[in-house]
Parts: structure tokens; C-alpha cells; sequence
């Protein structure tokens, strides 16, 4: 799959977060492509794993399973948090190979051109961790051993080669702002209006290693996830683009339930863009969406299966009851 065909393919289930699309579509395109030709020239590669940054619920962990489902290789996410609060991390780590070779159906061949999630690694500060847990500086040690290619040898004494695997990290990385604001203070190149100003802007917007050391990485772990791709917070209009555009979108959803019970919903714009604002206050990024969804339908969900004379249901505001229609289109009163 060329990087197009990838971004096309994320477009059908990820709303916006446009450039950090392109950014993993390359890497992963070029990925695949090192370690084909690695492997037929025997040459060894330098692995590219790839750190996204964002606000929670911004379609991270969405964003890397819709990527494995294109390519179709095998997928596990890790919780970098749960990695910490054990004391056997090593063993953990294991487990997470063993988990994407049962994904792989066993085959160990498939397994290694898996790809690996590991969210929540800015909460592996390099300061020292729970109490009985592993600190995040020995969990970032433990992690560059798989994200370096060592052969990991597992449970039922089968090798797993991790070479090959794609790890992709995630963290919200809150407080990496002001890391980044005074980072591109210093040594600020200024440009002139224009293009070169919009070119430096971008220089001057990325995430540096050294940003990454100072917020709490170790070098040689932030070393080994040299691309980076921000996703942004979402905004009202990307909440309503969620709730309506993807392939298995909230509205589809139940529009499709509903129409097999002969009923067909309508939701007004209004409605849309009040749970938007909703979500926005509740500050869990597009995460809340199907909760307050799911409530503003439940009285619809009760009722249709008991009234065969609904054909239709209208939601206009998410402060109004529903309105409901028989297949003459004639309001019906609420039970
Ligand atoms: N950009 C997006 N496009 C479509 N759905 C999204 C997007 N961001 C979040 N969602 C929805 O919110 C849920 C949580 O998103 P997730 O990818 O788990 O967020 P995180 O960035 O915290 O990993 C997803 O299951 C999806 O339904
Ligand atoms: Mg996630």
C-alpha cells in the first residue's frame, strides 16, 4: 500500500489529524519497504518507530488499529501505566510478544511484521515510580530491548524475532508545551512574512529529542522513536464528523438498528452539535460521545419495539423529547 492508499484507507474510520496521518502513512509505508529489501539483502536496517502526541481521545489508539486492519498484520496495544505498577516487567513485555503471536494465529513469521501500541509512555518518567512497581526509567529500559530488534524467547520456549515489529508509542505528554515554548525560544530562526515564515513556523513546531529528555525520557528510549506526529484536540466541528462521517460512525450505527425495526431516525444538526458541546465540556476528547449518544436515544430505543405504528423518529434538539411519526408521516403522541 503506498502512503495514499494508507491515508485513504484511515480517512474511512479516522476524522481529521491530517498531517499526522501522512507522517505515519510514510513511516509505515517505508517500514515495510526496509524490512522487505533487509531482508532479501541481508543488509540490517535502522528501525523508524514512530511516537504520536496527543490529548486523550483524539483518535490515537484508533488511528494505529484501523493502520494494522489496512495492512493487515497482526495488532496488540500495551498500557505503558500497567507496564510500571508491576514488578515483573519483563515478563509483561512477554506477554505482549505472546499476545500478537496468538493474533498472528501462532505464525511467528506474521508475528514479526506486527505492529505494537504501547500507549501512555510519558507517564514512564524517568523519576521514580509506585511503590512495589517498576520505576519508568527501568520500564523504558525493559521496552528499548523489544523496540531494539533483540530476540525475545517466550513462554512455550518459541522465539520471537522483534526486529521487524512496527512499535508505535502514545502519550498525551502534558506539559511538553512549555518544554517546546522554551526550547523554540532559544534560537529562534526568523524569517521574513511569507512562505519562509510558514516553513520555519514548522521547523520550530517539532518536537526535538531534547524535548523529549527534558519532559522525562530517557535518550536512548526517545532516541529509538525518531518520528513523531501530533494529533490535535478536537474541535466541535471534528466531534460532529465523528458522530456522522466514518464507515461504523454513532449515527450509522443506529440508524441501521433502528431501520431493522422498520423505523427510520433523523437527527437534527442542532442535536449533533449540542453533544458536541457536551463533549467538549467533559474534556475526554471524542470518548464521551457514544455515552451522551446512547442517553439522548434511549427513550427512542425503549419505546419503538412496543409501537408498530412508528415509522418515524426526528430528534431536533438534544433538550426536546423525540418526535415520532406513522408512515403517513402523522405525529404520534408520546406514551
Ligand atoms: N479522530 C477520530 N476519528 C474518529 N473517531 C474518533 C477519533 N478520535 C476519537 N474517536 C472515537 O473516540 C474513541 C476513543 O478514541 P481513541 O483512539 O481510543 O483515543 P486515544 O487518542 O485516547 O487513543 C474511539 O473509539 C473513537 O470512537
Ligand atoms: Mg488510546
Amino acid at each position: 500500500m503506498t502512503p495514499s492508499a494508507i491515508v485513504a484507507f484511515l480517512d474511512q474510520h479516522v476524522v481529521g489529524q491530517d498531517e499526522a496521518k501522512k507522517i505515519i502513512a510514510v513511516a509505515v509505508y517505508s517500514h515495510y519497504k526496509k524490512i522487505g529489501r533487509a531482508r532479501d539483502e541481508g543488509v540490517g536496517l535502522a528501525k523508524s518507530n514512530i511516537l504520536i502526541i496527543g490529548p486523550t481521545g483524539t483518535g490515537k489508539t484508533l488511528l494505529c488499529e484501523t493502520l494494522a486492519r489496512a495492512l493487515e498484520v497482526p495488532f496488540v496495544t500495551a498500557d505503558a501505566t500497567s507496564l510500571a505498577q508491576t514488578e515483573f516487567v519483563n515478563d509483561e513485555i512477554d506477554a505482549i510478544l505472546q499476545r500478537l503471536l496468538e493474533k498472528a494465529g501462532g505464525d511467528a513469521t506474521r508475528a514479526r511484521r506486527g505492529i505494537v501500541f504501547i500507549d501512555e509512555v510519558d507517564k514512564l518518567k524517568a523519576v521514580s515510580g509506585q511503590a512495589g512497581g517498576a520505576s519508568g526509567e527501568s520500564v523504558q529500559h525493559a521496552l528499548l530491548k523489544i523496540m531494539e530488534g533483540a530476540p525475545v524467547r517466550l513462554r512455550h520456549g518459541q522465539y520471537i524475532e522483534t526486529g521487524d515489529i512496527l512499535f508505535i508509542c502514545g502519550g498525551a505528554f502534558v506539559g511538553l508545551r512549555s518544554i517546546l515554548a522554551k526550547s523554540q525560544a532559544f534560537g529562534f530562526i526568523s524569517a521574513g512574512g511569507g512562505e519562509d515564515q510558514r516553513i520555519l513556523e514548522r521547523l520550530n513546531a517539532r518536537v526535538k529529542p531534547t524535548d523529549l529528555f527534558e519532559f522525562g525520557l530517557i535518550p536512548e528510549f526517545a532516541g529509538r522513536l525518531p518520528i513523531i506526529a501530533g494529533f490535535r484536540e478536537l474541535g466541535r466541528d471534528m466531534l460532529v464528523r465523528i458522530m456522522t462521517e466514518p464507515r461504523h460512525a454513532l449515527y450509522r450505527q443506529f440508524r441501521e438498528i433502528l431501520r431493522d425495526e422498520g423505523v427510520e431516525l433523523a437527527v437534527a444538526d442542532e442535536a449533533f452539535g449540542q453533544i458536541a458541546d457536551l463533549a467538549i465540556e467533559y474534556q475526554v476528547g471524542a470518548r464521551s460521545l457514544r455515552g451522551i449518544f446512547e442517553e439522548m436515544l434511549t427513550p427512542v430505543l425503549y419505546r419503538v419495539p412496543d409501537d408498530k405504528r412508528i415509522a418515524r423518529v426526528s430528534i431536533d434538539s438534544l433538550f426536546e423529547a423525540p418526535r415520532y411519526f406513522d408512515a403517513q408521516g402523522n405525529p404520534l403522541a408520546v406514551a
